[in-house]
Parts: C-alpha cells; sequence; structure tokens
C-alpha cells in the first residue's frame, strides 16, 4: 500500500505542511502522499479509529487538536506528556503513539539559525498561551537557568509559570522593556506582528546587544519585532525554521527517511 500521512485541523486550509512534506517525498524519490484533512473537533475520534485502516502511518496535528489527540492516544512521549499535548501521532500495531516535536523544533531552528546563543543566560518569553508552554519546556530542557514570562493578562502568565518550577517568574506585560537587560534570549509566542495583527511594540533598547531574537510568527518572516532587533544589531531568527524542524520527526517515522531542513525546503515552503 502506498504510504499515506497527513495533518488534521479546523481550519486547515492554511497549512503549509504539505508543501513541505511534499518536497520531502519528491526529494527522497518516496511514492507517498501528504494529504490536508479538515477535520472538525466533533469527528475527532471517528477520523483517528478511520485513517490507519486507509493505510495512513500517521498524522501531524494543529489547532485546535492538540490537546484532545493527546487524551485520544493510547501512548505518548515524555516529551508529549510535559506540554499535555501532541503534533504528531504515529498509526502502529493498532495504537496511537503522540509526540511533541513543537519544543524540538523550537531549539534546533534556534542553534540552527544563531549557533552563539548563550543557553546558559536567562530567557524571556513573550505570551501564555500552549504555544509559550511547549517553548519554556523546551527552553528549560535545553538547560536555561531562569525564564521570564510577561502576557496581556498577567493571569494566564502566572497559571503557565505555576505549571513550572521557581525558574519560571513572571513580570507585568507593561515592564517588558526595562526587563529585558540581563537576558540573553527574547521570544515572541504571542500572534502580534503576524500579517493582519497589530504589530509587538516592545522597547527593545535594554536588550544586551548580543540578545538573540526570535519570533514563532512567520508571516511575514520578518516581523516588526525582528526588523527592529535587527536594525540595532541583535542577531535574529525568524520562526519558519520552527515549522520545517518540527516536521522532521514525523517524516522519519512514516516514511522511514530522516530529512534535511535547508534552504530548498525553504524555498519551497515560501512557494
Ligand atoms: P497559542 O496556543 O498559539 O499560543 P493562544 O492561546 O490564543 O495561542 O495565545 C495567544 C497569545 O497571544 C496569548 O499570550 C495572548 O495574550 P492573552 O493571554 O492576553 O490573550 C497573546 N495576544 C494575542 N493578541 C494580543 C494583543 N493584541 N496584545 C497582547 N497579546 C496578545
Amino acid at each position: 500500500m502506498i504510504p499515506l500521512a497527513g495533518v488534521i485541523g479546523d481550519p486547515i486550509a492554511h497549512s503549509r505542511s504539505p508543501l513541505l512534506h511534499g518536497h520531502w517525498l519528491r526529494r527522497h524519490g518516496i511514492d507517498g502522499h501528504y494529504i490536508p484533512l479538515h477535520v472538525r473537533a466533533s469527528d475527532l475520534g471517528g477520523t483517528l479509529a478511520l485513517l490507519p485502516r486507509l493505510g495512513f502511518r500517521g498524522v501531524n496535528v494543529t489547532l485546535p487538536h492538540k490537546e484532545a489527540v493527546f487524551a485520544l492516544a493510547d501512548e505518548a512521549t515524555d516529551r508529549a506528556r510535559a506540554v499535555g499535548a501532541a503534533n504528531t501521532l504515529t498509526f502502529r500495531d493498532g495504537r496511537i503513539h503522540a509526540d511533541n516535536t513543537d519544543g524540538a523544533g523550537f531549539i534546533a531552528n534556534l542553534r540552527q539559525g544563531a549557533p552563539d546563543w548563550a543557553g546558559d543566560r536567562p530567557a524571556l518569553v513573550l505570551g501564555a498561551g500552549g504555544a509559550a508552554r511547549g517553548v519554556v519546556a523546551a527552553l528549560l530542557d535545553e538547560g536555561v537557568p531562569t525564564v521570564t514570562l510577561a502576557n496581556r493578562t498577567a493571569a494566564r502568565a502566572e497559571a503557565l509559570a505555576g505549571q513550572f518550577d521557581d525558574r519560571v517568574r513572571t513580570i507585568d506585560w507593561n515592564d517588558t522593556g526595562p526587563a529585558l537587560a540581563d537576558h540573553a534570549l527574547l521570544v515572541n509566542t504571542t500572534s502580534l506582528g503576524m500579517t493582519g495583527q497589530p504589530p509587538l511594540d516592545v522597547d527593545l533598547s535594554a536588550l544586551p546587544g548580543d540578545a538573540v531574537v526570535t519570533d514563532i510568527v512567520y508571516t511575514p518572516l520578518s516581523t516588526p519585532l525582528l526588523t527592529a532587533a535587527q536594525a540595532r544589531g541583535n542577531p535574529t531568527v525568524d520562526g519558519l525554521g520552527m515549522l520545517l524542524h518540527q516536521a522532521a520527526p514525523g517524516f522519519a517515522a512514516w516514511f522511514g527517511v530522516t530529512p534535511q531542513v535547508d534552504d530548498d525546503l525553504r524555498r519551497a515552503v515560501l512557494g
């Protein structure tokens, strides 16, 4: 049977995952397909039961199903358990295996884009949604000594910090600018700066000159935050690489080849 994989979400039309997996399938000469599937929450359980019978080896999972599929899975990796959500499912031996590769994708992108990043110094993360949760967990795993969290809605930042130990502390959203001093990494996990959203307006003047600035937004590739950071000479890493790196483990599990994340892939995904 021709190997199949795909991505499930609601909505799904905007997903770039078919472009990137399609590129890897062609590049490795694999006779397989990667298919976007629009799945509503009410159809999730039925779809996960059906897909393996249709020849699917697994699927990526995007909004809003990441938590729900974790709950439906038979087994989960430690890193999926750590965030209570999954973005990669593999169907094997009649069971659903859940993994979460977002955090590892974030770190791989950071390491590739900013090889000199000082991971032994504090990081500041903006936002307190699901994306922030994955990023904070990955940074702590990577050995970052402290993570400062700032979110427009302070209660959400406090709730998120409460899921970790005292290495994670919160500050008021309006104090972000002055708090940037002493941080070696600034991460935007909010939707601010995305096409159609207001820009993220933060005063970078206190940020150390060698601090890395990264955004998980990748439409546009250079967000107003990254443009402002570049203008003052800080190293920056755009968010597209996180999407590319988080996809690699799923492709390897489903199609048996570990794919490369390189400029050819970036071009294919940008279209
Ligand atoms: P995700 O799972 O992708 O992180 P989310 O849970 O909707 O998505 O979180 C979006 C993040 O963007 C939140 O931190 C949100 O802040 P609130 O918790 O205060 O809602 C942040 N965000 C969205 N629009 C914002 C805005 N206009 N100003 C500041 N923060 C904003």
